[in-house]
Order: C-alpha cells, then structure tokens, then sequence
C-alpha cells in the first residue's frame, strides 16, 4: 500500500480535532461553552462564545417555573425542557432538566430517549412510573412527594398520574443535553410518511381496522 502522504495524514488529524470538538455529550473540555444561537452551521451540540462575554444569565433560566400546555395532546401531560435556546450554559455540560405536569389521571405515553438515562423526583401527586429492560421485564414503583425513580438510557418508560381528581408534578434530570424522545404509540402509529399497514398489523398483530382505529385515536 501506498504510504499516506504529509497533507492527507494532516487532514486526517484536521478532520479527527474538528469532530473531537463537535461532541457535546458527555465531557467539557472547558470550564463552559455557552451556546452561540447566532452561528449557523450544524454541530453536535451547539458552538461557543467567547468565554469571556459569559455572564450569570447565560446560566439561569424560567423556563421550568410554569407548567406547559397539557391539553395539546390527548394524554394530558405537559413537559417543558431546559435547552440550549433557553439556558446556554447548558452546553456541552451533558445535562438538560425537565419539568413534567400530569392532569388527574394523566399519562406521559410509553416512551424512550435515546441519547439519556434519566432520574424523576415527584414533587406532587401519586405517579405510577415503570421502565421496561430489555427481557421486556416491568420494573415499577408508586412515587409519592419527594421519591425519585431511574430510568435507564434508552428503555421504554412510562408516568401516570394515579390521582383522578388532583395533578401531579415531576422534575427530571437528563444525561444529555439533547435526549431526544420516540414515544412508541406515535412513532408507530403517526409517523411520516406512515408505516404501512400490513407492517402495524403483523407487530401488533392487529386488523386493518384497529390500524385504522388508532391512527384516528391518535390523530
Ligand atoms: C428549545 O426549546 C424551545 C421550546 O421551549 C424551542 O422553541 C426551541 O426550538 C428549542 N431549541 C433547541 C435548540 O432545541
Ligand atoms: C431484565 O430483568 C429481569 C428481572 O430482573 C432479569 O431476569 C433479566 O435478566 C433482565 N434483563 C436484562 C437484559 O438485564
């Protein structure tokens, strides 16, 4: 085999720092990179400013103080997520914080993050919560005020709000700063263009008409 030439070994080494800087999860290798919103170009993750602009606000943010819209879906469950928009000093710190609110009787739908595990406290309310391994084994505890759950990276998992008459609150926190979130009932049933039927039918072992019926459901 030809030796790699001077440049093309450079390039490489170029090409290897570029993509080592691009990792936002899971290690900082500065104090704080505080997202520049203002660059165009695609990262993984989000560039920074110049560390000596960095102020106090760079790292708070409201954006958990109120609850989200739990009516925009037909679960009745809001969540509402910290970000690189609202909160850049978030980072490349691996880290991103949630806010769930739960209608009586409410559920956040089974679902999974691809990117994070993720640890719940309830604040308020009696929330059923569950994770699913990989043997497809239920794990699941009653969380009340002050209990916190883990789910592990990846797994489906579900919280359902056991109350009928009051909310309930939860507070999470996640190992990246872009978890990412597939809940399986939409990815399933909604996505775009749609799965075809006879791929919904043979999974589930459904009939036309139950693919048809809960893709209505769903809307
Ligand atoms: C951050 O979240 C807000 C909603 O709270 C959303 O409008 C915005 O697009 C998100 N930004 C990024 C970079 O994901
Ligand atoms: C899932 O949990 C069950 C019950 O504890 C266990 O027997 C099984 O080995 C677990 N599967 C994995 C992949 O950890």
């Amino acid at each position: 085999m030809k030796k790699p030439s001077h440049s093309l070994l450079h390039s490489l080494v170029t090409l290897a720092l570029l993509l080592g800087s691009a990792k936002a999860d899971p290690q900082p290798l500065q104090d704080y990179c505080i997202a520049d919103a203002s660059q165009p170009f695609f990262l993984n993750g989000a560039p920074c400013i110049n560390p000596s602009l960095a102020a106090s606000s760079h790292f708070t943010t409201s954006v958990l103080s109120k609850p989200g819209n739990t009516k925009a879906n037909p679960f009745g469950y809001s969540v509402k997520l910290t970000n690189v928009s609202n909160l850049p000093g978030l980072n490349t710190m691996g880290l991103t914080m949630a806010r769930l609110d739960l209608d009586p009787n409410g559920l956040v739908p089974l679902h999974s993050h691809p990117r994070a595990s993720e640890v719940t406290i309830c604040m308020k309310g009696t929330l059923l919560v569950g994770f699913v391994n990989t043997s497809n084994y239920l794990f699941t505890q009653l969380l009340r005020p002050g209990e916190s759950f883990v789910f592990p990276k990846g797994l489906i998992h579900f919280l359902y709000n056991m109350e009928s008459v009051g909310p309930a609150v939860a507070v999470s926190g996640l190992s990246s700063q872009f978890p990412g979130t597939q809940i399986a009932s939409l990815a399933a049933f909604t996505s775009k263009p749609p799965i075809p039927d006879e791929v919904l039918k043979r999974s589930f072992q459904i009939s036309n008409q139950d693919v048809a019926r809960i893709r209505r459901n769903l809307g």
